[in-house]
């Protein structure tokens, strides 16, 4: 079994799917590991440290995609790649499926075996390869100190000869994966934190970490689907909670916002007219953005000042801290070549399983996903 580990290609991206500790693991378990040179660059791992964990390092992907019977990767790969890749090759990374109908179609065309590390189900059984959760750690922690650069005041209370700095007042919306990150980290560095969430559960979380709870009026089973995912609410509950926001906001300093409902536009929570209202020189972080945004004026990947308030539309924070966030990816995608290798040689793929079944998308020249093949 040969496993080739690909160079990122997308403008930005600092991370990789494997390093040097996941791969000693792989060789120690059988399977033959082949780097790309120079994959590692951006996570500041050489070549030569790879090779000192028992990969070969060859220097040209094409050839490595000849070669490997399993594809790692941390983006969906290129069309070239795939055009690249044989039959009955498998593919393991993010692949952001429900915009990459032409990826998709393409994969399965090639016969390619893709699966996407972004619908690996959140049970329990899963939790090692829950790489959206890693992400979200790390975009969670990210967030927090970007605000921290872009607002001109400290976060921790402090005592001078000259009088008191009073704390930071940071507003955390959503409290799942990021939010939670968002709320330690935002507690560490001394701020007085405020956390909003649909999901009543979410309340002992965020006052463990040290943040007050703003509980909303929404019963457990209209919160959460039996999967403990967010439910959608409806526009009048959205106006509540824009009320209920905007007695906080208008005192805060720093609002990071992380409010999801899978498949869903994310809720819009912040409005112009609650941006306007706020003190000049706050920051926004919208984690969000990606799905439409949580503000209603940010803009993906852009850092928008408006009434003197800035918006940061932050876009894949994870590469921005390359060194953990490559290493806990390519622990999550060990842990699934575990799954789908067990014995570090032969792929065995149990198409009950419901993590295989959960998160493989084309298969023997098919779209497996039923939720891509609406
Ligand atoms: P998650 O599903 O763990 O958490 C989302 C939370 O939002 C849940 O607790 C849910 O109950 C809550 N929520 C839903 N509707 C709400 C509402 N109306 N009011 C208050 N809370 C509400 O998701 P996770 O993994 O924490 O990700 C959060 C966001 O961060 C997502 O939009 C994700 O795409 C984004 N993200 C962005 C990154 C970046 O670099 N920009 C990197 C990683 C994640």
């Amino acid at each position: 079994m040969k496993v080739g580990i690909l160079k990122e290609t997308s403008l930005h991206e600092r991370r990789v799917a494997a390093v040097p500790e996941t791969v000693a693991k792989m060789v120690k378990a059988g399977t033959e590991v082949i780097v790309e040179s120079g994959a590692g660059k951006n996570s500041f791992i050489e070549d030569k440290e790879f090779e000192a964990a028992g990969a070969r390092i060859m220097g040209d992907g094409k050839a490595l995609l000849q070669e490997a019977n399993i594809v790692l990767k941390v983006n969906r790969p290129s069309m070239d790649e795939i055009n690249s890749m044989n039959e009955g090759t498998v593919f393991v990374g993010f692949l952001n499926p429900f915009s990459s109908a032409d990826i998709i179609r393409q994969l399965a065309g090639r016969k390619v075996t893709a699966f996407a590390m972004e619908m690996v189900p959140r049970i329990t059984r899963a939790q090692r390869m829950d790489a959206l959760s890693t992400m979200s750690t790390v975009a969670g922690y990210k967030a927090v100190l970007m605000a921290a650069n872009a607002c001109g005041r400290f976060f921790p209370m402090l005592t001078t000869a000259v009088g008191t700095v009073p704390p930071a007042k940071v507003i955390v919306i959503g409290v799942g994966v990021a939010g939670l990150q968002a709320i330690a980290t935002a507690r560490r560095l001394g701020a007085v934190v405020t956390a909003f969430d649909t999901r009543p559960a979410a309340g002992e979380q965020a006052k463990s970490l040290g943040a007050d709870f703003v509980a909303m009026d929404v019963a457990h089973d209209q919160a959460e689907d039996t999967g403990g995912y967010a439910k959608e609410q409806s526009e009048a509950f959205y106006k509540q909670e824009q009320e209920l926001v905007r007695k906080h906001s208008k005192e805060s300093d720093i609002i990071i916002t992380t409010a999801l409902i899978p498949g869903k536009r994310a809720p819009l929570l912040i409005t112009e007219e609650m941006v306007r209202e706020m003190k000049p020189g706050s920051v926004i972080v919208d984690l969000a953005v990606e799905q439409g945004g949580n503000c209603a004026l940010s803009e993906a990947g852009k850092e928008v000042v408006l009434y003197g308030i800035t918006i940061l539309g932050v876009l894949n924070l994870p590469s921005s801290l390359p060194v953990h966030a490559s290493s806990l990816y390519a622990k999550n995608i060990l842990a699934f070549l575990n799954l789908i290798v067990p014995d570090g040689k032969s792929l065995k793929l149990e198409m009950t399983d419901e993590i295989i079944k959960g998160s493989m998308v084309t298969h023997n020249g098919e779209i497996t996903h039923p939720a891509l093949n609406k």
